[in-house]
């Protein structure tokens, strides 16, 4: 079997993937058409067009704008249901999907309006397909500790839909730190916590996510690199770090795909895994993002089944459910 046919062929979880990142430019227009809201594209290809970053905060910016044509529960359940039939035809039969609350709460939405338009597509997706979702609420780390606050107290009484809290958006200047309080309340009110650290952050955000937010995986993580004592750590304690390469790719985190440390992160023992973070905006899905790596890499057989069952150990499902994918 040659290795597309493998990556295609093997189940696999997805672990990294912001649901407002999987607006594919097509939903967009028809759903800003339909609830009258201009955007500042004249046509698919313009956006697409639009989609030439030069760092995370570059990305950002187009990133929010996008999501505010999301307004009815209906725009979420259609959102959430395209990114999950990507995930059919991928073989992703699991995922953890990051939600922003913030980036709709903002602007009128309720959070019940957020969270039941993308409940309502992942029930469907298990019916129909069996692929199984679970969600994890992100604070945007540019906004205040208070209105991180506000957000988990929006959330408690949803408490039972959601599994864990994370930490997105700009990350260079709003260190895990900020956040040490309000984590601790999640944590205290029963969510597993997750955080982007050392995507374009030093190795010192990892050391906080891990010692301050106690995390049980970190999200990019791919500077740890940088810090010897630090990627022993994460060897030793088997700390997840949910890689995204094309998104490094498009956020020039590095330069091309074959100086990326994936690969040599893995040989080493850490339990890497691989994950699209936003689809839409980064050219890829699943699949998409193994086969690049694969071009890149050179990633053998072994690896990619590696990377396969990784997904599987480092999500949050039972150790039952694991070992019936493992
Ligand atoms: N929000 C969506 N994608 C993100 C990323 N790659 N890093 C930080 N915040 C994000
Ligand atoms: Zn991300």
């Amino acid at each position: 079997m040659n290795r597309q046919t493998l990556i295609q062929t093997l189940p696999k979880a997805e672990l990294h993937v912001h649901i407002e990142g999987t607006f594919e430019p097509e939903l967009m227009f028809a759903i800003a058409r339909r609830n009258g809201v201009g955007i500042p594209y004249a046509s698919v290809e313009e956006v697409k067009a639009a989609y030439d970053f030069h760092n995370l905060q570059s990305f950002l910016d187009i990133y929010y704008a996008g999501a505010e044509v999301l307004l009815h529960e209906q725009d979420f359940y259609e959102l959430t249901l395209a990114y999950l039939q990507r995930c059919r035809d991928d073989n992703v039969v699991h995922t953890e999907i990051f939600f922003d609350p913030q980036t709709h709460t903002e602007r009128g939405v309720p959070f019940a309006t957020v969270l039941g338009g993308i409940r309502r597509a992942c029930l469907e997706a298990e019916q129909q397909w069996g692929i199984t979702s679970l969600l994890i609420m992100c604070f945007l780390r540019h906004l205040s500790e208070d209105a991180a606050f506000a957000t988990l107290e929006a959330a408690l009484p949803h408490r039972e839909h959601i599994i864990g809290v994370g930490l997105d958006s700009s990350e260079v200047g709003h260190p895990p730190a900020k956040f040490e309080r309000v984590f601790a309340a999640a944590r205290e009110a029963g969510f597993l916590t997750v955080a982007h650290a050392g995507e374009e952050g030093p190795p010192e955000y990892i050391w906080q996510a891990l010692d301050l937010l106690k995390v049980s995986r970190i999200d990019h993580g791919v500077r740890a690199e940088e810090d010897e004592t630090l990627t022993a750590r994460l060897i030793a304690e088997q700390m997840p770090l949910t890689v995204c390469p094309l998104s490094n790719l498009k956020l020039k985190v590095v330069d091309n795909l074959a100086a990326h440390n994936l690969r040599r992160l893995l040989q080493r023992g850490v339990c890497v895994t691989v994950n699209s973070d936003d689809p839409a905006y980064f050219g890829g899905y699943m699949n998409q993002n193994f086969n690049a790596l694969v071009q890149a890499l050179d990633l053998s057989t072994a690896e990619i089944k590696q990377l396969c069952e990784n997904s599987f150990q480092a999500s949050f499902l039972s150790e039952t459910a694991k070992a019936a994918w493992c």
